[in-house]
């Protein structure tokens, strides 16, 4: 018999020529991304390099102008909701509702998951605990400073336990501290085995990722580990660049007409 070793982890992400089109504006140009399992997959780009689009079609909440988008497994253009209940996103721009308590959030993602009385309970004292909102589940959400709404938002994003979850910008204008603690959250989450795709301008979160692609212009120019894509950028014989002067040199680089 042959020996095999171990089995590689599964796909989560499989994208190959995805563009999507606004009119004459093309916001996404024939990228290919590959997210195993168990990855904590940075998507980093300058502003409108199109991360956003891209993410809303791997969430099958926007259709490609072209391309194929897999995720878990199923065509996402062909099946979108196949697949609604297995992954979670964090959008950039909506994530709760304002004029709804903490309580009445967690209730309104229960619901739409349709979790059971029981399920839902563990999951809601679940959420209160890690975020930090268990004397504030009264509090309307737009009353909350934005380290516990973004953490109120990663708790109702996951209340379904899904295995791949998609994060845009969850940290935008949350002070260090409670990035930091956002962060630790995402790390308790991944050792938990959940996927994680997530955006962010901050290079000292993307260090943390496992894996990194870099969006310009609606194309991928560069992807890796960190220390592959610093690596890449170094001098003959000089040090590695760091992750922030990485950024700034992949993206003027090819930024620039
Ligand atoms: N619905 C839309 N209609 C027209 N243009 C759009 C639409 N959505 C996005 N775009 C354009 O597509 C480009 C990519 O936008 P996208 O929001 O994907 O960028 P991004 O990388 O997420 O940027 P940011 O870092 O600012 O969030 C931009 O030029 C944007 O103006
Ligand atoms: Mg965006």
């Amino acid at each position: 018999m042959i020996a095999s070793g171990p089995a590689a982890p599964a796909t989560s992400v499989s994208v190959r020529g995805l563009t999507k089109s606004f009119g004459h504006v093309t916001a996404v140009r024939g990228i290919d991304l590959e997210v195993r399992a168990g990855e904590i997959f940075g998507f980093l780009g300058p502003n409108g390099s199109g991360k956003t689009t891209t993410i809303r079609m791997l969430t099958g909440a926007l259709r490609p102008t072209s391309g194929s988008v897999e995720v878990l497994g199923t065509d996402v253009v062909r099946h979108p909701d196949r697949i609604r209940c297995r992954i979670g996103y964090m959008s950039q721009r909506f994530s709760l509702f304002e004029d709804l308590t903490v309580d009445e959030n967690l209730r309104f993602y229960g619901g739409v998951y349709g979790l059971d009385a029981a399920t839902f309970a563990e999951r809601r004292e679940y959420i209160l605990r890690m975020a930090g909102l268990t004397d504030r589940v009264g509090e309307l959400a737009r009353n909350l400073s934005v380290g516990w709404r973004q953490r109120l938002a990663l708790g109702t994003a996951s209340i379904h336990r899904p295995e791949l979850l998609f994060l845009d910008e969850p940290t935008s204008g949350v002070d260090p501290v409670a990035r930091r603690r956002f962060w630790d959250l995402l790390t308790d989450l991944s050792e938990g085995g959940v996927t994680l795709f997530v955006t962010t301008h901050y290079m000292e979160e993307a260090i943390n990722c496992t894996r990194l692609a870099f969006m310009n212009r609606g194309r991928v120019i560069a992807d890796g580990s960190p220390r592959e894509i610093r690596d890449s950028l170094a001098e003959p014989g000089g040090p590695a660049p760091s992750l922030e002067e990485a950024f700034v040199a992949l993206t003027t680089r090819t930024g620039r007409r």
